[in-house]
Parts: structure tokens; C-alpha cells; sequence
């Protein structure tokens, strides 16, 4: 097994495991198209850490996507990447009308009755095993590799949402890994979120 960064030519690795370890999530339902100009505005962006593990024929097994920065990171690579977002937008804006709103109302992972939290962290947006691996220490080998880069970069804090109800199993994995609860918040329309975080 090897880790290393992810780069442009592994975006279609990373949404094949995405949709395999998401399935039913909101963003995997906004479709394959939707995920790839995600992941390839991610991968490509200087303000993200991308952090693949493979295996001796090369297939991903795991991958953890992290914003350097979480303040104004996904209004960043919107910018960047307009126009690929803009066509997606339109596509969504047919199809799925509601998701789109969705999406836009909670492009900021945050509460905003939460006064102290200005997201001056780090923050994993994504972290995936395949499912025929899990169990056997990849994700905590992600998260630690993660905390180790950004700590030789000088960031100090990582955090990250998940979900509240019916997700022991992965805040149980969060916690063995030294995260704790930050806070607690609902995102639109009714999911209830925790964020943790670590300071690394
Ligand atoms: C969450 C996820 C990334 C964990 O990755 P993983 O490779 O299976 O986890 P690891 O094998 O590295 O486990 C690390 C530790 O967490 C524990 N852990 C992992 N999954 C667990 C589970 N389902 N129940 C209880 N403990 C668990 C392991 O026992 C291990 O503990 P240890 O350090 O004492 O040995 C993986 O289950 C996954 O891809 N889930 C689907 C996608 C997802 O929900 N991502 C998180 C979104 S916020």
C-alpha cells in the first residue's frame, strides 16, 4: 500500500470509490457529473490537501480530501472553476430544482448561530475506504497523514462534519482518532450535523 497526493488523472478513482462509499448521500445523488467537477476543482486547487491510498496494482482504496482553510474555501473553487459549475448548475437547476437550493443555502458547513466558529481551521470535506477494505486502518492511516502535512504546513486545527443521528460507527472512528465535538447544527431542510475538531 502506498499513500501519495492525488492528481487530475485519479479524478475518475475518486468518484467511483465516493459513489461506492456514499451511496444515498446528498452530494453522490447530485449525479457522476456533479462529483466530478467537484473533485477535479478540489484536486486541482494549491488550497487543498488530496491524500490517496493504493494498492500494488495501483486500485484506490482510500482517499481524504482536506481545505487547508476552511474560511471561504468551496466560494473559492466555485470562482475558479465557474463556468464547469455554471453548466452543472443549470443541469441541476432542470432536474433536481430543489437540490440546488440545497446545495447553495449550505455551501457554508457551518452555524451561523455559532458566533465564535469564523472556520479558521483546517477542514476534511471527504474521507472514503472502499468497502471491501474497510476495517483494516486505512482511513486512520488518511487522517493521520493529513494531520501530519498540514502540520508541517503550520496549520494547527482540522475539523469536520458529520452526521448525527444513526452514525455511531463513524464518530466512534473520529474519536479513537482524537477528535471531539466542537457543536452541533442543522442543516437545511432538517439533517442534523456535528462538527469536531482536533487540534493537531
Ligand atoms: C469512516 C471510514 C472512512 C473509516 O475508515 P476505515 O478504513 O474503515 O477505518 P480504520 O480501519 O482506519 O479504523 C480506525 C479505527 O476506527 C475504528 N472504526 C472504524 N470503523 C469503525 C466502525 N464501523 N465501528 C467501530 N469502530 C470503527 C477501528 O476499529 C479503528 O480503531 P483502532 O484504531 O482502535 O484499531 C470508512 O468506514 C468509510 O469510508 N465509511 C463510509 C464513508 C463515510 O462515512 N465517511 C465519513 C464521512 S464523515
Amino acid at each position: 500500500m502506498r499513500t501519495c497526493q492525488l492528481n487530475i488523472n485519479q479524478i475518475s478513482k475518486v468518484v467511483e470509490l465516493h459513489e461506492l462509499a456514499f451511496k444515498g448521500f446528498f452530494l453522490t445523488e447530485l449525479g457522476t457529473s456533479f462529483l466530478n467537477q467537484y473533485y477535479k476543482s478540489v484536486i486541482q486547487s494549491e488550497k487543498a490537501l488530496n491524500l490517496g491510498v493504493f494498492d500494488e496494482n495501483s486500485k484506490l482504496l482510500g482517499f481524504a480530501i482536506t481545505a487547508k482553510n476552511s474560511k471561504g474555501f468551496n466560494k473559492s473553487i466555485i470562482k475558479q472553476n465557474f463556468l464547469g459549475f455554471l453548466g452543472i448548475a443549470f443541469k441541476l437547476l432542470i432536474l433536481k430544482p430543489k437540490a440546488i437550493y440545497r446545495l447553495f443555502i449550505n455551501l457554508e458547513k457551518k452555524s451561523p448561530d455559532i458566533k465564535d466558529d469564523k472556520g479558521n481551521y483546517s477542514e476534511l470535506l471527504s474521507i472514503a475506504t472502499h468497502p471491501n477494505k474497510q476495517g483494516l486502518g486505512i482511513g486512520k492511516k488518511l487522517l493521520i497523514e493529513t494531520e501530519k502535512q498540514l502540520k508541517s504546513e503550520g496549520y494547527d486545527k482540522l475539523a469536520l462534519t458529520t452526521d448525527y443521528h444513526n452514525n455511531i460507527d463513524v464518530i466512534r472512528f473520529y474519536e479513537k482518532s482524537g477528535y471531539s465535538i466542537y457543536y452541533d447544527f442543522i442543516t437545511y431542510p432538517t439533517r442534523k450535523m456535528y462538527k469536531l475538531i482536533k487540534t493537531i
